[in-house]
């Protein structure tokens, strides 16, 4: 199969109304996206990702009016949530309608909602005119692509086209809460801070810690893609406080916060800015690498306050060999 390119979102959003397999950029990461009652196309989409089909796929919606037609007995907190934060990354979990096809949702009685706020994703949702069910274009198990060249990368010849797009400006996937029952939950930390969501959740739960979100059979169950292994490059990733403890062997990359003593000795080498700096680039920097040949990735851990929580997140995942 060609993987056509396109600029322009009318003509990604027609190959969408004709069961095509599209992928597109968003403010988080690319998504890979079919028409959500189109079951052929969504079953096509889980073959080109080679994704298992006990994990659910984000329906993403241009407007909230398009929210009734694939959900039911939305809560008060789940409404409050997306007042606040939709258009945005973040992705509500709420009771699934039923003509929603349950392959959308693997088989389970929620769905998970998202609205993107980039422009360009919101020209290429309304003109779908569909809600457009969508996981990152990425190959399953992989760091998620934030360029549209990671996309071709990964899925290339895959997938019917992507729409371009500038690299996304976050680069850390949209956080998730479960809004289905009682106290909204959090099922994974992303690009909107749980700071943030308190201000509007007080009470929000979350897990202690990626490791028990990962660890947590009751959370698994509620979110199936966190079982499986995610965001890991080819190469180790070791995580340092420091990067002083990095071992220089010439093969080896450094992602933090904090300057190395002697940049010069590092082949593949970021300094981020700030916690948002480092979430941007961490996926792209993963890829970087991989086609540098490096075997392993020094990663600096950081603070879990705002976006740096996500940060952790992936970076353990990506550190753990499962
Ligand atoms: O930023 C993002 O969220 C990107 C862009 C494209 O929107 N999408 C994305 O999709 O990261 P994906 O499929 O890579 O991750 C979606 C996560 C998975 O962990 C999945 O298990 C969870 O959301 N999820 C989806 N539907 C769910 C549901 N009904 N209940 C619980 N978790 C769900
Ligand atoms: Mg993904």
């Amino acid at each position: 199969m060609k993987t056509r390119l396109t600029d322009d979102p009318a003509e990604a959003a027609a190959l969408i109304r004709r069961g095509k397999l599209v992928a597109f950029p968003t403010e988080t990461v690319y998504g890979l996206g079919a028409d959500a009652w189109d079951v052929k196309a969504v079953a096509a989409l889980f073959n080109a990702k080679g994704r298992p089909r006990d994990n659910p796929l984000i329906v993403h919606i241009a407007a909230l009016r398009q929210l009734d037609a694939v959900a039911v007995c939305i809560s008060e907190w789940a409404r409050a949530l997306m007042e606040h934060f939709f258009p945005g990354s973040l992705t509500v979990v709420v009771r699934r309608r039923a003509p929603l096809p349950t392959i959308v949702t693997a088989g389970l009685d929620t769905v998970a909602v998202r609205m993107p706020s980039l422009a360009v994703t919101r020209a290429f949702l309304r003109a779908c005119a569909c809600p457009v069910a969508a996981p990152s274009a990425n190959r399953s198990g992989r760091p998620s692509a934030t360029t549209w060249q990671a996309v071709q990368n990964d899925l290339g010849g895959r997938i019917d086209a992507i729409l371009r797009g500038e690299p996304c400006a976050k680069g850390i996937e949209s956080t998730v809460v479960d809004c289905s029952a009682g106290m909204p939950r959090l099922l994974r930390a992303g690009a909107t801070s749980i700071e943030a969501l308190r201000m509007v959740v007080p009470g929000l739960r979350t897990a202690a810690t990626a490791h028990d979100v990962a660890a947590a059979g009751d959370t698994a169950a509620r979110s199936p893609g966190m079982r499986h292994r995610h965001y890991a490059p080819d190469a180790r990733v070791v995580l340092v406080n420091d990067p002083s403890e990095v071992e220089p062997h010439g093969d080896h990359a450094y992602i933090g916060l904090s300057k190395p003593a002697e940049p010069a000795d590092f082949g593949q080498c970021y300094v981020a800015g700030s916690a948002q700096d480092y979430a941007r680039v961490l996926f792209d920097f993963f890829r970087r690498c991989e086609s540098a040949g490096i075997r392993t990735i020094y990663c600096q851990v950081i603070t879990e306050r705002g976006i740096g929580r996500a940060v952790m997140d992936r970076l353990r995942r990506a550190a753990t060999r499962a």
